[in-house]
């Protein structure tokens, strides 16, 4: 199955092109990563990009490569609120801090917004089943659209290191779940491997380009909720670092195609025990010393080996922008925080942009429009809340109640 006309799919590294997808999507030449490339002399419009309503993410697909005449497997993602904070910001010394909460998508992550565009394409080029190694969230997303498109979804997670809401998830869908010992990193490396000497077995991990097509409509929805205006900030969790790439591509899109005609500044935040990208940042490298025992409490971003590193890297410096690190305490406080003074209830890897905030925002000009993304649900991963529970007081009759009650009013 040929690129789509007006693409091209090459190789960000070496150039090389190539007329279609080849398997593993990497580049067989260099290894390097593969990425879509709209042609120079097909402008796309802003009223091409924003003119349609009400479809989720292929509301954008003048800025997808695909034909008109594709049908899309969608469970409609995308569309996901814009929240200004009102008690957090306070605390953080920023009047304009706002949660893009990705919790909100068919399966709680922002993964849903590059699934359902790389699971249309995957279909589209004859694949028979889907593979991925996950940390738990793309194995879920892969999962539910696979079984939305009528195709076997296999699902290679690190044994141990999955959280269980997660892992309910792609059982649920209907997954076959592999476990591997080891990191997720060495899951990723063997699933490449097998991937690229077997037919029919499509890649879903983030190497795969037009997961980042899908994934860099957040861009143009957050231009679209700051009420067409781009932010000066936007800070998100980094893990394998295909997120930070996909939010980046958006807005230079829209740059590139006249529609804006400025670009946020892209702030990564990694645990500390697991930051290969931030310690490479600030040494200046243009790629990263891998991790071999990456530790956090963030399970979805206890990576030490990401695979879009060096795009990562690069889009870094392109915005001025940087890596922060934080504690797995401050990222549990932020998790707390999120949930108990905003209501946004989300994931501990997900909190990570708070965190930061919340250490660096009152360093930043205070009209600064800062926007984090909140990239999963909080209800895939219970543990370091479920810990508080066990400190709740037991009553057994209303008297018991009354008594409490009677305490806490007071
Ligand atoms: N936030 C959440 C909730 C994630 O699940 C992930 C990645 C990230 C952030 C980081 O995104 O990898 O593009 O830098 N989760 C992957 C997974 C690795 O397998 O679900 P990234």
């Amino acid at each position: 199955m040929r690129v789509a006309n007006r693409w091209r799919l090459e190789c960000a590294e070496c150039g090389a092109r190539f007329e279609s997808d080849p398997p593993g999507f990497a580049c067989p030449k260099c290894d390097g990563l593969l990425q879509l490339v709209r042609n120079q002399d097909d402008p796309l419009t802003r009223s091409e990009l924003f003119g349609r309503t009400g479809e989720g993410i292929w509301r954008f697909r003048a800025s997808l490569p695909f034909g008109s005449d594709t049908s899309p497997d969608s469970l409609r993602e995308g569309g996901t609120p814009l929240i200004k904070t009102r008690n957090i910001s306070r605390e953080v010394g920023l009047t304009n801090l706002y949660v893009k909460y990705e919790g909100q998508n068919p399966t709680g992550s922002f993964k849903d917004r590059g699934m359902t565009v790389s699971v249309t394409r995957a279909l589209q080029a004859g694949a028979r089943a889907l593979i991925c190694a996950s940390t738990g969230n793309t194995s879920a997303s892969m999962s539910a659209y696979a079984a939305r498109a009528g195709v076997k979804a296999v699902v290679v997670v690190p044994s141990g290191k999955v959280a269980a809401g997660k892992l309910v998830q792609a059982v649920a869908y209907g997954a076959t779940i592999i476990k591997t010992d080891g990191t997720f990193d060495d899951a990723l490396s063997l699933t490449i491997k097998a991937t690229s000497s077997l037919q029919g077995f499509c890649l879903m991990n983030s190497v795969n380009p037009y997961r980042i097509e899908g994934q860099k409509t957040v861009a143009f929805e957050i231009y679209e909720q700051l009420g067409f205006a781009v932010p000066d900030y936007v800070v998100l969790p980094v893990g394998n670092a295909g997120n930070l790439t996909a939010v980046w591509k958006g807005f230079k899109e829209m740059k590139e195609h006249g529609i804006t005609d400025r670009l946020p500044r892209m702030v990564g935040v990694q645990a500390e025990g697991a930051a290969p990208i931030a310690r490479a940042f600030w040494k200046g490298a243009d790629t990263a010393t891998p991790i071999a025992d990456p530790r956090t409490v963030a399970s979805a971003i206890r990576i030490g080996n990401p695979a879009s590193a060096k795009k990562a890297l690069r889009a870094l410096k392109e915005s001025n922008g940087m890596v922060l690190t934080v504690t797995d305490d401050e990222i549990v406080q932020a998790r707390l925080a999120l949930a108990a003074r905003e209501g946004i209830f989300v994931e501990p890897a997900s909190a990570t942009p708070v965190a930061a905030m919340k250490e660096i925002g009152g360093r930043l000009e205070k009209g600064a429009v800062v926007v984090c993304i909140a990239t999963g649900n909080g209800l895939k991963d219970q543990e370091t809340v479920m810990m508080d529970l066990d400190k709740s007081p037991t009553v057994s009759d209303a008297q018991g109640l009354v008594g409490l009650l009677g305490r806490l009013a007071g």
